[in-house]
């Protein structure tokens, strides 16, 4: 195969960007008064503007050229048949056959999987309507008020995100808790205000491995121990998720309490598996199905949808363009939805855990730019934080805006200064403001000759910062889980492009091996020497300043 940098597509691109680089969206809107027509999607109630980016038809032309020249298609045809596309791992990636709507059976690795999805999604369900309905008792015969999440990144983020973006469907006299950190604080701050007669622990990890699940996992189990009658009320105050039953049973979790995952399902994909048990709960069983709902919508547009009408694929090639030619580094996730505010930080796992990478597919080093840093914030509060940077710095940071049309309860006040500020902010970043405009404002607040040329280069905006925006009608179940899914497939495009797996995350084993190593170390308490001067110097400062009750 030809590397990717000197394949036809990625030359013609390369040609491509010399042309068009300079070119100012301002004028790619003067000259087409259709360009919003032409460059924006529907998909049900979500709406994709991509018309405030820095391409013209060609552009999109030799993208997808690109994309065909990949194998994007074939790729994915590959994924949602469930061959072992994850090479590395020997693993298929089957994150979509969880959310899977059709009557179709659904293999991985050529097994058939979709009977034991639904079963496992029942019980799910049932235990989560038990929740609800208040007929799951702990111990002393009290319904259960409290759930605690325990668990890390694919089995953190995406429930948290989830129940925090659906907070208007979630049910209010339970309240979920997420615990995250191996920091004896997370674990304790949740732990101080709930009653262990009405709490319920879910030990979310894949691999029941993770050093910070399970730490945390052995203080709740403690805390629940000291508190119960006896370890045989433990059943009724503790779940686990996980594909490694094993290791759950031998932990204590009793087997009947134990949801199943597969290996075919990424930690960063795994939301619409079991590991999204405190989600079902929260917004019940009939919502959940709606997020899944949301996903499989998707995943068929993504199936169906020729290259330049899908979404996904246009939102990948679109940060290709900018990350591969335009040399962006970095991409913003901008919510202008306060229910979302955790959308950005379950993305950066999603994005960078999956395309962080520099060993292509076939093991070699990458010789092109891969995934980029990806940060955001609530695009209100962004605007009064770090978009001094993305108006006049010096650094190209593509932005994706997110909006709801309506909001929960839709207080005019609120709503339409929200929506003007997502509205203005990405008019702005696109015309920017040039000299002549900034001397007509000037003129107008007064100021004489001499000041107007001592201020003018500081109120230049660039402009031709492009954006994506989607707004759609309401962050509900279904949108929610369309929005996700659209996420994961552009990662999932990218990847191919890139020639990347973006299915494993060898990166994280280092560190682990090493904190391991280093606990033992630590737990000996002698001076160490066998590290560099750095590590050294810091592990013994902390020996010789260690807390006194060590
Ligand atoms: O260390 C990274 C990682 O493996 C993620 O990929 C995963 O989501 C997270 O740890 C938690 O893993 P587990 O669910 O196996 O505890």
């Amino acid at each position: 195969m030809t590397k990717l940098t000197e394949s036809a597509a990625w030359q013609a691109l390369q040609q491509h960007y010399a042309e068009i680089k300079d070119v100012h969206m301002k004028d790619l809107f003067a000259q087409d008064e259709q360009r919003f027509d032409r460059f924006s999607l529907p998909l049900n109630d979500i709406l994709f503007d991509y018309s405030k980016n820095r391409i013209n038809d060609q552009t999109l032309q030799l993208l997808i050229q690109l994309a065909q020249q990949c194998g994007v298609e074939q790729w994915r045809d590959r994924m949602f048949a469930g061959e072992v596309i994850n090479h590395t791992e020997q693993r298929a990636v089957q994150h979509s056959a969880l959310r899977y709507q059709g009557d179709e059976p659904q293999f991985a690795d050529g097994q058939r999987i979709d009977i034991e999805i639904n079963k496992e999604l029942q019980r799910v369900k049932s235990l989560a309507q038990r929740i609800r309905n208040r007929e799951w008792r702990g111990h002393s015969n009290q319904p259960i008020t409290d759930v605690v999440n325990i668990g890390i990144g694919g089995s953190h983020l995406g429930p948290l995100m989830v129940t925090e973006a659906l907070h208007p469907y979630t049910i209010h006299d339970l309240k979920i808790h997420y615990v995250s950190n191996i920091d004896e604080n997370h674990i304790n701050n949740t732990l101080e205000d709930l009653n262990p007669d009405t709490t319920l622990f879910i030990i979310a990890s894949k691999s029941f491995t993770t050093q910070e699940a399970l730490v945390n996992a052995a203080t709740a189990r403690q805390w629940l121990l000291e508190r119960l009658q006896s370890e045989a009320d433990l059943p009724k105050h503790l779940v686990a998720v996980t594909s490694n039953i094993k290791a759950a049973v031998e932990f204590g979790v009793a087997e009947e309490n134990i949801f199943k995952m597969w290996d075919w399902v990424g930690g960063r994909y795994s939301l619409w598996s079991a590991i999204g048990l405190s989600i079902v709960i929260s917004i019940g069983p009939s919502q959940f199905d709606a997020l899944l709902q949301g996903a499989y919508e998707v995943d068929e547009h993504f199936k169906q949808a020729p290259l330049t009408e899908n979404i996904p694929v246009i939102m990948a090639l679109l940060g290709i363009w900018y990350n591969n030619f335009f040399g962006a580094e970095s991409i913003v996730i901008l919510p202008y939805d306060q229910n979302m505010h955790r959308f950005p930080a379950y993305l950066q796992q999603a994005d960078m855990e999956s395309n962080g990478k520099s060993c292509d597919r076939d093991g070699n080093p990458v010789d092109y730019s891969t995934g980029p840093v990806l940060f955001g914030e609530i695009g209100i509060s962004g605007q009064h934080a770090f978009y001094q940077l993305l108006h006049q710095g010096s650094k190209l940071v593509p932005a994706d805006m997110l909006a709801p049309i309506s909001n929960y309860r839709c207080i005019a006040t609120h709503h339409r200064a929200l929506m003007s500020n997502i509205f203005a902010q990405t008019e702005a970043l696109m015309i920017g403001k040039n000299e002549a405009e900034v001397i007509a404002e000037l003129e107008q607040q007064g100021l004489d000759e001499a000041a107007i040329e001592q201020l003018l280069p500081y109120k230049l905006f660039p402009g031709n910062r492009p954006t994506n925006s989607f707004l759609f009608y309401t962050l509900d179940p279904k949108t929610l889980g369309s929005l996700i899914a659209l996420y994961e497939h552009k990662i999932f495009v990218q990847g191919i492009i890139w020639n990347l797996n973006s299915f494993d995350q060898w990166g994280v084993e280092l560190g682990k091996k090493l904190a391991s190593h280093i606990l033992d170390e630590i737990n000996q308490g002698e001076a160490v020497s066998n590290h560099d001067a750095s590590t050294n110097g810091l592990i013994n400062y902390y020996l010789n300043l260690k807390p006194k009750k060590f």
